[in-house]
């Protein structure tokens, strides 16, 4: 691949800056200083700054999302996005979430640029389950475990019921909500159908992946291997 290809397709700077980059030796392959922003080269290869490229293989990352901000690339208010290296947000494939997280939602949120990934972990027929933990402002009834389990909660508005969800109360006015499908506010939805009203939601694990696993405090984001959900 041409370099000044690699560097805008990586999101580093536009084909025209590239040739600027070349010529001040910022980009080298080991051994060499590039001397062209026409030069070819392995995109896992290429040095910038002495830096390998980021995520030549694709992007893959987990975020704690925290209180307040927005999955959009566009709406008024703190984003997620804001919290990334801007250099991501230039990548030629664009950087998206996979699924979404309310405002006031925090706890686990997957980024990544391959849009096939985020098929299949949002597609409720590849059924990745999703872990929330929640606090409502009313006890939640000992019959709502039954009924989110029994795949015939229709929610208000809707033409299709839930799929079966695990509920699990562990306090009179806490629990934890495992789902298999991403609706529309989904949790807050259902409690507030069994007359537990959400105050307070977290998402704790997608798959196999668990938020506290990542040691990761509000705002902070790792690189995970995304094979781990194959
Ligand atoms: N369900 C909700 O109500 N909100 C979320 O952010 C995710 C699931």
């Amino acid at each position: 691949m041409r370099i000044d290809a690699i560097l805008s397709r990586f999101g580093y700077c536009s084909r025209r800056e590239a040739a600027l980059w070349v010529k001040r030796g910022r980009v080298t392959v080991p051994g060499r200083t590039l001397k062209s922003a026409s030069d070819k080269a392995e995109p896992a290869e290429v040095l910038i700054d002495g830096e390998p490229v980021e995520f030549v293989n694709g992007l893959y990352v987990a975020l704690h999302k925290p209180l307040g901000c927005t999955c959009s690339h566009k709406e008024a208010g703190e984003l997620v996005y804001d919290l990334l290296p801007p250099q991501w947000l230039n990548r030629s494939n664009g950087v998206s979430t996979v699924g979404r997280l309310d405002k006031e939602t925090s706890g686990l949120l997957l980024l990544t640029d391959d849009g096939a990934f985020v098929h299949a972990l949002t597609s409720p027929k590849k059924h990745v389950p999703k872990v929330y933990e929640f606090e409502t402002s009313a006890p939640i009834p000992e019959s709502a475990v039954a009924l989110f389990a029994s795949g015939e909660l229709l929610l208000e508005g809707e033409t299709t019921p839930c799929l079966p969800a695990e509920l699990q109360n562990t306090a009179p006015c806490h629990g934890l909500l495992t789902l298999h499908e991403g609706r529309y506010h989904q949790v807050r939805r259902m409690l507030a159908a069994v007359g537990a009203p959400v105050i307070s939601l977290t998402r704790t694990a997608i798959g196999p992946l668990k938020l506290a696993d990542l040691h990761l405090a509000p705002g902070e984001w790792a690189e995970i291997d995304p094979t781990i959900f194959s």
